[in-house]
């Protein structure tokens, strides 16, 4: 049995959720496996509107036993600011459950068409392995002189020797399982010159102990460019948390909708559960209507399934997005971000049913 934390959060996270939980229901009945879900309903800002906090103060201990997380959106910026939302749930889960890698593919799909014209299935196939814990996400800073002429405000980048080592390492083992064996390393070290310049060391280093794995690096700026011009070019892209966060929004937006990318926030130890999440967020301008695509949210429950040692049940979630987008937006539920006038349930049906028919 996998007990399983159910938070659907905010916005479309109300939405995409319960479509991820009917098409993992679909994939238990198929494999036989056992899924147990417990819903929580804080870290959402409707939680905060009641308490006043984004989360109870005992959350560790109501969800710090479950196998994972299963996770929507969180962040209503007319009710609550962003920082305050984000800093008081997500993040806090990403840092206190120590999940230091956010894996996150990017594929183009069948049927859906790339922005980047002529790019088929196959030709945009990579992930990017994100620092999830420090770097530019760092609590270390302030606000000086407040009101006054000389007001400052500053906050430092950290980049430990133990955590830029760990997530490259998991970037390298990464690549190194994967036919292509190439590994990306996302910098900035002409501009940043402490930091930047000491993650590229870390590079180098690390590269020593695979020697089968092809290197190479480029400033954070040019590789933007090069997602657009050359997504062919990539397989595994390892990148510091803030890098991380900017590129595999990119590198979905070139696979035709956000939508679609799922993430994986691992504790590759498993010391604590890990956190799987849509790349988006919680759209306020789309929430409500029955618009949102649930692909992102299904595929992180594919991405999920792995992760608890079912990876039959995993690829067969994954074959049935495919089989669903391959048919196209005339024979599909599609929904608007990808051309079609579906609703979030329709594509998530469509999806649950190609599971049980497999
Ligand atoms: P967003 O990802 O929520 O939305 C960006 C655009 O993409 C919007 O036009 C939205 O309608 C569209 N979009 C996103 N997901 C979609 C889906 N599943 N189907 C169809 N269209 C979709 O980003 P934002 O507008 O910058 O942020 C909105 C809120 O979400 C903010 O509070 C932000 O902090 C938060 N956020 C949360 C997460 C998270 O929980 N992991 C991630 C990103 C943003
Ligand atoms: C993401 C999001 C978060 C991040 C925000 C909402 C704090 O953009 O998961 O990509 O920056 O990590
Ligand atoms: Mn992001």
């Amino acid at each position: 049995m996998n007990k399983i934390a159910v938070i659907a959060g905010d916005g479309i996270g109300k939405e995409t959720v319960p479509e991820g939980l009917r098409v993992l229901d679909a994939a238990a009945r198929k494999f036989s496996l056992d899924l147990q879900w417990d819903h929580f309903d804080f870290a959402s800002c409707d939680y905060y509107a009641k308490h006043g906090q984004m989360m109870p103060d005992d959350w560790k201990d109501q969800i710090g036993g479950h196998d994972a997380i299963f996770f929507g959106a969180v962040g209503w910026p007319d009710t609550v600011p962003d920082h305050v939302s984000l800093w008081g749930s997500l993040l806090k889960f990403r840092r206190e459950f120590d999940q230091y890698v956010n894996l996150r593919p990017c594929r183009l799909m069948p049927g859906i068409p790339s922005p980047l014209v002529g790019r088929k299935p196959g030709d945009i196939d990579f992930y990017v392995v994100r620092e999830n814990t420090e770097g530019e996400y760092s609590s270390v800073g302030g606000r000086m002189y407040e009101g006054t002429d000389r007001e400052v405000v500053f906050q430092q980048s950290v980049f430990s020797r133990a955590g830029t080592d760990r997530i490259l390492k998991f970037a390298f083992d990464l690549a190194q399982s994967r036919p292509k064996k190439h590994l990306t390393s996302a910098t900035k070290s002409n501009g940043i010159s402490i930091t930047m310049p000491y993650w590229d060391e870390r590079v180098v280093e690390m590269a020593k102990n695979y020697g089968d794995v092809k290197v190479d690096k480029f400033h954070i700026d040019i590789l933007t460019a090069q997602f657009v011009r050359n997504p062919q070019w990539f397989d595994v892209v390892v990148a510091s948390n803030l890098f991380g966060d900017i590129l595999s929004d990119l590198g979905p937006a070139c696979t035709g909708t956000i939508a679609i990318a799922p993430s994986a926030n691992i504790n590759p130890e498993r010391l604590f559960p890990s956190l799987f999440e849509p790349v988006h967020g919680s759209a306020p301008d789309i929430a409500g209507r029955g618009l949102a695509n649930p692909i992102g949210q299904i595929w992180c429950g594919s991405m999920m399934l792995e992760h608890l040692g079912h990876p039959e049940a995993g690829a067969a979630v994954l074959t049935a997005i495919e089989k669903v987008l391959e048919a196209g937006p005339k024979n599909a539920p599609f929904t608007p971000d990808m051309g079609g006038t579906a609703s979030t349930s329709d594509l998530g049906r469509a999806i649950a049913e190609a599971v049980a028919a497999a």
